[in-house]
């Protein structure tokens, strides 16, 4: 089994920040996969290359490390760098999907994911970490809310929407953004059969991290 407390699901569904506080409560790393798509598609558009055909050679000049740049806080450095604000913009954030759906990044990814598992436990964060990267975690999530709930929550949060965004817009990304992640033949965005469905819509954030963290208390216990 992988010491991993993989936390899958769609977009705005709360996946980061639950992941992020399950993290700083039991002390452990914390890796949020998709900065690491989001690093690809900034990488090349900044080189000038097209997202839509990116081949090895180019990937393997890429630098992308997972590091706690202060007591608690986990963030990928891409070329030595800490990218920041430019992994949020909403072109990132299409580019990000559109590289996720080419073999040759998801080979290239698959491995650098799995060189951040090691000894202690790490929860890791994304769209297939329970079906594909460790399909054997021992802990396994699939956090999702209403597609009406998670455009809600996006356009609530600064810097992720373009300035003057509606809510119909931010659905119409999102539900763009699903329709592609689901879709595609490599890794797509879906539970794992032996993973647990939780549903955010009516919770808090507070409510979500209690009941991922009771989940895991429990099945700690009986092992
Ligand atoms: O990582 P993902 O895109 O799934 O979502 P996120 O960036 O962690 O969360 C989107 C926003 O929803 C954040 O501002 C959260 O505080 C908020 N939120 C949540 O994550 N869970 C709830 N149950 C309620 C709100
Ligand atoms: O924060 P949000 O949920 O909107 O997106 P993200 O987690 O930063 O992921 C950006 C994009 O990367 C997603 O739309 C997916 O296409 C892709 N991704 C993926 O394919 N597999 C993962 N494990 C994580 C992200």
């Amino acid at each position: 089994m992988s010491r991993c407390i993989a936390i899958d699901g769609p977009a705005a569904s709360g996946k980061s920040s639950i992941a992020k506080r399950i993290a700083e409560r039991m002390n452990l790393a914390y890796v949020n996969t998709g900065s690491l798509y989001r690093a690809v598609a900034l990488a090349a558009l900044r080189a000038g290359r097209s997202l839509a055909a990116l081949d090895r050679s180019f990937l393997d000049t890429l630098k992308l490390e997972y590091v706690e740049s202060a007591p608690g806080v986990w963030e990928l450095k891409l070329n030595g760098e800490f990218p920041g604000a430019a992994l949020r913009t909403p072109e990132v954030a299409a580019g990000a999907s559109l590289v996720a759906g080419q073999p040759a990044v998801r080979d290239y990814l698959l491995d650098v994911q799995r060189g951040f598992a090691g000894k202690r436990y790490i929860v890791m964060e994304g769209r297939d970490i329970g079906t594909v990267i460790f399909p054997d975690a021992d802990f396994k999530f699939f956090v999702t809310a209403s597609p009406e709930e998670r455009a809600r929550r996006r356009l609530a949060q600064s810097g992720e929407t373009p300035d003057g965004a509606t809510l119909a817009e931010v659905a119409r990304e999102i539900a763009a953004r699903d329709k592609q992640d689901s879709e595609r033949t490599v890794a797509p965005l879906k539970p794992a059969p032996d993973a647990e469905l939780i549903d955010t819509t009516g919770m808090t954030l507070d409510q979500a991290v209690e009941t991922v963290y009771g989940r895991i208390a429990a099945k700690s216990g009986k092992k």
